[in-house]
């Protein structure tokens, strides 16, 4: 079983090719193959504006598109006649970027009479998971950390998903690009708040700087980041009023909304693991790269289960967005749809995923 997998629900644009063999018979612990994985991105445009324009991400994936698709053919060493389905992000997402990839997939169904997958990008988002060497054991709770998602998701098996939690206002990596843009740290903010955090390592630093960490002690599995965002702001201008502004109080803040984001991140998810009986508890999404969370995460969840339970996080550059994992989700949910029935969903959401 091959297929190519389209993906550009943000400002990527993206084309795998993954391969699963006896798919329908499927070991359910077989692990996907990656034929080609490529990801062309218009970061580098954004980064100018400090955030995404909707408008300017569609236009770039509408140049990128073709090229990209035919790219992943060549590094396979495949032709169209060698796939044997085309898998599509249908939504969650920029409804101009969608489009782009959905009208370009109902395209190449056609016309190479292949059949189609709709896939919900944030299922894709959590098959990243079955791209590495060891495959996760279910059931599983699932963390999905995005630009504009976090989620804890109860998976009970392949396609069953059922929504535990989640943010009542911003997503984590919404948080971490708004505090970056704060502190002047660029875009996208994530990585900029990890890499500046870094630099900050005074030996028994005592913090002066105490952000909040929202809903922590709540016993529900929910999360609400829109607060630490806007203390950061209060510290920012408090900081600029005072002419402290520095790169020291910069690093500082960005170390602070690192743990505060992480230790919320952590604990929920915890929460959610020591509450229903599993196997695994999977991280996923563009903020699941942070190396804090995963090492945090790793601690937690060891010392709650001593290995009775096993984190699973994809390699960093599976978190972020690209088209294997929407292959790999097609993959385990093989479930076709006439090219004529799929339309981009913006809106869309985890009940009746896939
Ligand atoms: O999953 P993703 O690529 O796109 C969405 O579906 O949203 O996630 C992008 C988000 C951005 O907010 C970005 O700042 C964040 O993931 N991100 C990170 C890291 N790498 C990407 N956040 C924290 N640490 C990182 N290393
Ligand atoms: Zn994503």
């Amino acid at each position: 079983m091959r297929i190519l997998a389209i993906e550009t629900s943000c400002d990527e644009t993206a084309s795998a090719i993954v391969e699963m063999s006896h798919y329908a018979k499927a070991t359910r612990d077989e692990r996907i193959q990656i034929l080609s994985n490529i990801v062309a991105s218009s970061q580098e445009i954004h980064q100018k504006y400090g955030g995404i324009i909707p408008e300017v991400a569609a236009r770039e994936q509408v140049k990128s598109m073709m090229p990209v698709i035919e790219e992943s053919l060549q590094q396979a060493k495949l032709e169209s006649g060698d796939l044997d389905a085309i898998a599509v992000t249908q939504g969650p997402g920029l409804i101009g970027s969608l489009l782009i990839g959905v009208e370009t997939a109902k395209s190449l169904a056609y016309v190479w009479k292949k059949p189609l997958i709709p896939i919900n990008h944030l299922v894709g988002h959590i098959y990243a998971n079955w791209l590495d060497e060891s495959v996760p054991q279910l059931p599983a709770v699932v963390l999905i950390v995005s630009g504009g998602h976090t989620e804890l998701v109860l998976m009970k098996s392949h396609g069953k998903f059922e929504w535990i939690g989640g943010t009542r206002d911003d997503a984590a990596g919404e948080c971490f690009d708004k505090a970056a843009r704060l502190l002047e740290l660029g875009y996208p903010g994530g990585p900029a708040i990890a890499a500046a955090a870094a630099q900050f390592k005074i030996p028994n630093f005592k913090f002066e700087i105490k952000l909040p960490r929202p809903m922590l002690e709540e016993k529900n599995f929910d999360f609400s980041f829109s607060g630490l965002k806007t203390a950061v702001l209060r510290e920012v201008n408090q900081l600029k009023n005072n002419q402290q502004f520095s790169a020291l109080a910069i690093q500082q803040l960005a170390f602070e909304t690192q743990e505060a984001a992480t230790d919320v991140l952590v604990a929920k998810t915890l929460g959610a693991a020591k509450r229903y009986q599993i196997k695994s508890v999977l991280l996923s999404g563009g903020v699941a790269a942070n190396q804090r969370l995963r090492e945090k995460m790793g601690l937690a969840v060891q010392q709650f289960s001593s290995s009775a339970v096993q984190l699973s996080v994809p390699e960093p550059k599976f978190c972020t967005d690209n088209a294997a994992m929407i292959g790999a989700a097609a993959c385990f949910n093989y479930s076709p749809v006439p090219w004529q029935k799929i339309e981009a969903l913006p809106g869309l959401d985890l009940t009746g995923a896939v």
